[in-house]
C-alpha cells in the first residue's frame, strides 16, 4: 500500500481554472501527471470568458510540474475533441478525465426559464458526455483509463431551486452507471465525486462555520484516489470537510404478488411493506437486477 503516484500518467481536468478542479490539479501534478488546466474562465453562471486556466498553469510549472492550458468549453463538442487530439500529440496519451466543470443559475422551478433549465443541463451533463466521448476511443485504444464524473447532493437528495443542477447532476450517474459496465472490458474505470467545499459557486450557500471546515484539498484526497490504478469502479464517493462516505442507489424487498387483477387499493393498503426500508439492497449494475427480478417474480404463483 504505497504512495499513489501518477508519474508519466496524463490528466484532463475540465473547469480545473478555480475551485475544486484546481486543486485536483495541483493535487495530480504533485504526484506526478501531466496535467491538462482546461476552462474557460467564464462566470459562476457561465458568462464570459477569461485566462484563469493560464494561472493554474503557472503555479504547477513553478512547482515543477507538466502542465498546458486549454480554454475550450464543454458545450462544444469540436472544441473538446481538439483537445483531446492536442493532448495525445503533446503528451502521447490521456490516462485520466475529470469532468468538473459546472455553471449555477438557482431559482425554483416555478420562476426557471427554460434557457437556465437547458444551459445548465448542457454544461453539466451534456458537457460530461461530450468531453467522455472526446476521450472515449484514446482510452480504450491504450486498454485502460480513469474518468470521474461530478454528481451532488442536490441531485442525490434534492436541493431547493436547483431543478435544474440536480436533474443533470443525477443525469451524470445513470451515464457513469452504463459506462463503468461498458468500459470494464478495456479496463476503463468510471466513477463519481460528490465534492463540498468553499469556492465561489457554494460560498453564498454554506454556514460560516461549514466554511472554515470545507477545504477543496479534503476533496482532492478522494479524487486521487479514485484517479489512480487502485480505485474502484463505479462508486459515488461523497467528499467534503473531512467527511467521507458512499451513496448508492437501493431497493426495498417489498412485495411480489403473482395476481394480475391486482388493484390500486392492494397496492395502497401495502403500501408501508413495499416502502419499509428494513433490508434495502444495492445492485451491481442493470443485468444483476435483472437477474433478481427475474428470480423474485418467478418466486411466486
Ligand atoms: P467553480 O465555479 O469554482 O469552478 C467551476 C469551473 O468550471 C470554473 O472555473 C468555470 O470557469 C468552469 N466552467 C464553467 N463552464 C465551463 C465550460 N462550459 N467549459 C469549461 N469550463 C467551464 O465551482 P466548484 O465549486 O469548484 O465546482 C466544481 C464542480 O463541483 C462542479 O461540477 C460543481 O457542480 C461540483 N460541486 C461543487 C460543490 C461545492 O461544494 N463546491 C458541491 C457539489 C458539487
Amino acid at each position: 500500500m504505497g504512495e499513489l503516484r501518477f508519474d508519466g500518467r496524463v490528466a484532463i481536468i475540465t473547469g480545473a481554472g478555480a475551485g475544486l478542479g484546481r486543486a485536483y490539479a495541483l493535487e495530480l501534478s504533485r504526484r506526478g501527471a501531466a496535467v491538462v488546466v482546461n476552462d474557460l474562465g467564464g462566470s459562476i453562471s457561465g458568462e464570459g470568458s477569461s485566462r484563469a486556466a493560464d494561472e493554474v498553469v503557472d503555479e504547477i510549472r513553478s512547482n515543477g510540474g507538466r502542465a498546458i492550458a486549454d480554454f475550450g468549453s464543454v458545450t462544444d463538442q469540436n472544441a473538446m475533441n481538439e483537445m483531446a487530439a492536442r493532448v495525445v500529440s503533446e503528451f502521447g496519451r490521456i490516462d485520466i478525465l475529470v469532468a468538473n466543470a459546472g455553471i449555477i443559475r438557482d431559482r425554483t422551478f416555478a420562476k426557471m426559464g427554460a434557457a437556465d433549465f437547458e444551459d445548465v443541463v448542457d454544461v453539466h451533463l451534456m458537457g460530461t458526455v461530450r468531453t467522455v466521448r472526446a476521450v472515449w476511443p484514446t482510452m480504450v485504444g491504450q486498454g485502460g483509463g480513469r474518468i470521474i464524473v461530478t454528481t451532488s447532493g442536490s441531485g442525490l437528495f434534492g436541493g431547493f431551486g436547483q431543478s435544474n443542477y440536480a436533474a443533470a447532476k443525477m443525469g451524470i450517474i445513470g451515464f457513469m452507471n452504463v459506462l463503468k459496465v461498458e468500459g470494464a472490458k478495456s479496463s476503463i474505470k468510471v466513477n463519481a465525486i460528490g465534492p463540498m467545499a468553499l469556492t465561489r459557486m457554494s460560498a453564498d450557500a454554506m454556514p460560516e462555520a461549514l466554511a472554515k471546515r470545507s477545504h477543496p484539498n479534503h476533496v482532492a484526497a478522494a479524487l486521487v484516489y479514485l484517479a489512480s490504478d487502485e480505485g474502484p469502479n463505479g462508486v459515488i464517493l461523497n467528499a467534503g470537510g473531512g467527511l467521507y462516505s458512499s451513496s448508492r442507489i437501493v431497493d426495498s424487498v417489498g412485495i411480489t404478488v403473482a395476481d394480475e387483477n391486482i388493484s390500486a387499493e392492494t397496492v395502497r393498503d401495502r403500501w408501508e411493506e413495499i416502502a419499509n426500508t428494513s433490508g434495502e439492497r444495492g445492485w451491481k449494475n442493470m443485468s444483476d437486477y435483472s437477474r433478481y427480478l427475474v428470480e423474485k417474480i418467478m418466486s411466486v404463483s
